[in-house]
Formats: structure tokens, C-alpha cells, sequence
């Protein structure tokens, strides 16, 4: 009797922080065996790429990478692939070179958002500098465009739009929505850009790379796009979590940093009047804070927003997404790959780090 090398939900569970769920039964035993070597040896890649300058270049990009991360794209990447060969050598620098464009834009991200923690540890600007994490963001987005230009045009237009994307989404939630946008639909736009783009282009390349039919591309561009919107809406709620210690953050970072939410939003458009001095409190604090105010400052209407029916309902709509990005997936043969991606994607939204 052959035995799988890997009990699935054990290393994936608790090594990339994926619950069992996804790969939940008999079945899906090998399935769940192939991604985590296929994840290994991304994994090993990603590790050569970032040991290739001096000590302390390579310790600034090596750090957010060792702290932790759920490898949420390459798993993508590899399970998509098992629509067509399999992993080959271009999907795992597909994978690597994705996952180094998310380290990379994790880097930027916590600078644009003064965020104090990530993956459980201070945030790299806070260890070293804003100059410093900016230079290293770039440094790992420079090596994923090398990793991902080994694969031709093709590779090379699938990184530059998504990162296009990337660029506007984030640009557009900095600007925020002007006088004739729809507050809510413009976020969801954001979210879509900002974070349903690389996952979007995760999804798709799995599959694109390793050969399997054209019909499989749009679809599972439009699952994985869906999956990050949903990702994201799922993010809100935990923002407002108090579980600090399986979010690795703290909780409110984005309120506290003025930075819109769903549950916020919804909260702006309510007129109850509770609602209007709640938003107002959130609003003024937020502005204290910018004026140097002690961040704390804000901790009871945390607490508030996150008992609220906004939150609830923000994690009803992170539901939603989820099932239309598995609506989604109705073309692809029935099977392991598409009922993983299913439990994939509904993990996401029902995550709490
Ligand atoms: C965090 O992404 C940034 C977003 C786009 C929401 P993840 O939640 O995938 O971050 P890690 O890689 O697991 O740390
Ligand atoms: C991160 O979005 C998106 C990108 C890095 C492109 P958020 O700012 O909402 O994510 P967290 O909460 O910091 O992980
Ligand atoms: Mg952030
Ligand atoms: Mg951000």
C-alpha cells in the first residue's frame, strides 16, 4: 500500500495557515500531497532569489518572507495547474514570481498605510525605514519581473497588467472616490484592482501555463478575480477582529489610518442617528490620529464597528463574492481541482487571520 508522502491539512494547515477543509476527504489525498511539493520547491525558489545580494539586502527582503504568509497565490497557481501537466518548471516561477510581486507590494503597502505590524511582526518600515522598505519592495518586484520575463511576452503582458491593476486600485483607494462615484462601487472596483488582480492572475496562469485548454483561462480569471474582491471584504472584518494574534496585525489599522472600509462605508451610508455620531466619532479620531493623537484613541469605536450590523453584513457580501466566483468555475471539469478551488475559496471568506 503506498502511502502519501503528506497528510494533507497538516503542513498546508499550519504552514500556510489553509485549514484542511480544502483538500477535506480520501480523494483528495494526492492532490493535497502534489501542491505541497509543488510549494516546496517554490518555496526553495523563492528562498534562492532572495539570498542574491549583500548580507543586509538580502536580510530587509528576506524578512517579511520569513515571518510568515499564507502562499495564497501559488497554491493557486499549482492547483489550476492540475487542469492541464501539472506543475512544470514555467509554473513554478509563475508562482515564484507572483508571490514575490505580492512580498513586494506588501512591502509598499504598509508604508502607504502606516501599518505598525505584518505577519506578526513589526512591519519592515518600522524595523529599518520608509526609504528602506519602499527600495526593498522594488527590489523584489524587480526580481519577479526577471523570474516571470523567462517566459516570454505572454508572461511579461500577465505581470505588467496586473500590476498595472495593482498600481490603480491602490492609487484609487489613495485619491479615494470622487462626487459622481458611487462610494461602495468604486471600493469594490479598488478591491477588485488592488487585490482580485494578482489573485486573478494566479488563478489563470496555473492552468495557462501548464497547457490546459483555452476555455479554462477566462473563467478561472474571473473565479480568482471574485476570490480576492471576497478576500478582501473578509479582510475588513478581521481588520476589526480583536484576534491580534492570528491576524499577526493590529486590529483597526485601517481605521485608524483613515483608510476606507466596507463596514465603514456602509456605516456612512446609514442615517439612523446612532449611525451618523458613530461615523462621526470614527472620522474625528481618525483626524486626531493624523494630527499625532495616540492611536488608541479609537479603541471603543473599534469595538463598536465590529459588533455592529455593518460588519455582519460586510461579511455576508464576502459570502456572496465567494459564491459567484464559484459560480464561476462551472465550466471546469468536475473533480478534485474544482471542488478544491471551491473549498479554496470559501476558506478565504470565512478566514479570521
Ligand atoms: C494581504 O494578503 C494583502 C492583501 C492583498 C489583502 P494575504 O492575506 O494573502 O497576505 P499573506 O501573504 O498571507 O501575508
Ligand atoms: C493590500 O491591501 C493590497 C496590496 C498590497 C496590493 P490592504 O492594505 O487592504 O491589506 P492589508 O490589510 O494591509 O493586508
Ligand atoms: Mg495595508
Ligand atoms: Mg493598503
Amino acid at each position: 500500500m503506498t502511502t502519501s508522502p503528506v497528510s494533507p491539512g497538516t503542513q498546508l494547515a499550519s504552514r500556510f495557515g489553509l485549514s484542511d477543509r480544502v483538500f477535506a476527504g480520501r480523494a483528495a489525498k494526492r492532490l493535497a500531497a502534489t501542491i505541497e511539493e509543488g510549494l516546496e520547491t517554490v518555496e526553495a525558489a523563492i528562498a534562492e532569489e532572495l539570498g542574491a545580494a549583500d548580507p543586509l539586502v538580502d536580510a530587509m527582503s528576506r524578512y517579511l518572507y520569513e515571518a510568515g504568509g499564507k502562499r495564497v497565490r501559488p497554491m493557486l497557481v499549482m492547483l489550476t495547474a492540475q487542469l492541464g501537466e501539472g506543475i512544470t518548471p514555467a509554473v513554478r516561477d509563475v508562482a515564484v514570481a507572483l508571490e514575490l510581486m505580492h512580498l513586494g507590494s506588501l512591502y509598499h503597502d504598509d508604508v502607504m498605510d502606516g501599518a505598525d505590524r505584518r505577519r506578526g511582526v513589526p512591519a519592515a518600515h518600522r524595523v529599518w525605514d520608509n526609504s528602506t522598505a519602499i527600495l526593498t519592495g522594488d527590489l523584489l518586484l524587480a526580481r519577479a519581473s526577471r523570474v516571470m520575463g523567462r517566459h516570454g511576452d505572454v508572461a511579461v503582458d500577465l505581470q505588467s497588467e496586473t500590476f498595472e491593476r495593482l498600481v490603480m486600485g491602490q492609487l484609487h483607494e489613495t485619491v479615494g472616490a470622487g462626487e459622481d462615484d458611487d462610494p461602495i462601487e468604486f471600493y469594490i472596483q479598488v478591491l477588485a484592482d488592488k487585490t482580485g488582480s494578482l489573485i486573478a492572475a494566479a488563478a489563470q496562469s496555473g492552468a495557462f501555463f501548464a497547457g490546459a485548454g483555452d476555455e479554462y483561462r477566462e473563467p478561472l480569471r474571473v473565479y480568482g478575480e471574485k476570490v480576492g474582491v471576497a478576500f478582501q471584504l473578509a479582510d475588513d472584518v478581521i481588520d476589526l477582529s480583536a484576534n491580534a494574534e492570528a491576524t499577526g496585525k493590529v486590529p483597526g489599522t485601517d481605521l485608524r489610518a483613515g483608510v476606507v472600509t466596507m463596514p465603514y462605508l456602509l456605516l456612512k451610508a446609514s442615517d439612523k442617528p446612532a449611525d451618523v455620531d458613530l461615523a462621526r466619532r470614527i472620522d474625528e479620531g481618525a483626524e486626531a490620529i493624523r494630527q499625532g493623537a495616540d492611536p488608541s484613541v479609537l479603541d471603543r469605536e473599534i469595538t463598536e464597528l465590529r459588533d455592529h450590523d455593518v460588519t455582519a453584513r460586510t461579511q455576508q457580501l464576502a459570502l456572496d463574492w465567494t459564491n459567484e466566483a464559484v459560480d464561476a468555475l462551472k465550466v471546469l471539469p468536475r473533480g478534485n481541482v474544482r471542488e478544491a478551488l471551491t473549498r479554496f475559496a470559501r476558506q478565504l471568506a470565512d478566514r479570521d487571520a
